[in-house]
């Protein structure tokens, strides 16, 4: 009996922090799609920018990544090839939070 309470614990776990996510994740989506990230970025294919899963696979195992991007998206300017990349206008916390979702894609 134990034991099927414990295994039911994990799932159940997940669950609550899945519900959590979106209502975060819901602005930052939002702000991807006010500032038009979706013109040269989606999640899954390569439009004029890479794909958010490109760019996740690029630096899995980084852990400046998330830094690193967080310093783009706020400052914009150069990024790779990109000469002008969009600058974010957002709360660092919003940023952050699109960082996560950039990074998360696959
Ligand atoms: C006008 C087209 C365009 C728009 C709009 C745009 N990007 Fe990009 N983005 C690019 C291109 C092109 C690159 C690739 C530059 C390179 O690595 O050569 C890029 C790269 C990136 C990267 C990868 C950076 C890295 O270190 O590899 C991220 C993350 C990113 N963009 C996020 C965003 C977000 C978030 C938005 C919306 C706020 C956005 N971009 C809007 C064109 C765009």
């Amino acid at each position: 009996m134990k034991l099927a309470s414990t295994a039911l614990a994990g799932p159940a776990l997940v669950a609550l922090v899945a519900l959590g996510g979106p209502a975060f994740a819901g602005s930052a989506e939002d702000i991807i799609a006010a500032e038009k990230c979706s013109k040269c970025h989606t999640a899954s294919t390569t439009k004029k920018g890479p794909s958010w899963a490109s760019v996740a696979t690029k630096y899995k195992g980084n852990a400046d990544a998330p830094n690193k991007i967080f310093l783009q998206l706020k400052n914009g300017g150069k990024v790779g090839d990109e000469d002008d990349h969009k600058k974010v206008a957002a709360s660092d916390a919003d940023i952050k939070a699109i960082v996560a979702i950039v990074l998360s894609s696959k």
